[in-house]
């Protein structure tokens, strides 16, 4: 295992569209357990695999000692409305409002290939609707409500 480089704000791959996982190998494995050092070391909650310059569909999360591995995930349901701060590890020095569903069920499949639902409320959706914006080349600035404000000073990349 070993850490990554964090791509930061202005990087143009955090702006690509990532590729489906088709292979459930030694690669995949060594990517999440390389995400998972990552995260922690930077006292992230979620990271996905762009962030570390990897253009494929593979997000982690850690919601309150919960870890979860999310591969080519789909959010499939969403309900509900909530308001809350967000920050990114490749977005320093800003954080702001954000609007979420309340609840996502999400599927996705597992580091060896096999499909899984889950839902999840609060945290869990507002995590797993950010990373799997960052697969789309979203960032939060970009559903933030002072984006104009962060653009106008460091631009809108
Ligand atoms: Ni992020």
């Amino acid at each position: 295992m070993a850490k990554r480089k964090v791509l930061k704000y202005g990087d143009e791959r955090l702006r690509k569209v990532a590729k489906p996982v088709t292979e459930f190998d030694d690669d995949l494995f060594e990517l999440l357990d390389d995400m998972k050092d990552t995260m922690y070391a930077n006292n992230g909650m979620g990271l996905a695999a762009t962030q570390v310059g990897v253009l494929r569909r593979v997000v982690i999360m850690d919601l309150g000692g919960s870890f979860f591995e999310l591969i080519n995930p789909e959010i499939v349901a969403s309900s509900g409305e909530q308001e809350d701060e967000e920050g990114c590890l490749s977005v320093p020095n800003f954080s702001d409002v954000v609007k979420r569903p309340y609840k996502v069920t999400v599927k996705a499949k597992d580091r060896y290939g096999y499909d899984f639902e889950i839902t999840g409320e609060k945290y869990f959706a507002r995590c797993a609707c950010h990373e799997i914006d960052h697969l789309n080349g979203i960032l939060f600035v970009d559903k933030s409500e002072n984006r104009e404000k962060y653009y106008k000073k460091y631009g809108k990349k």
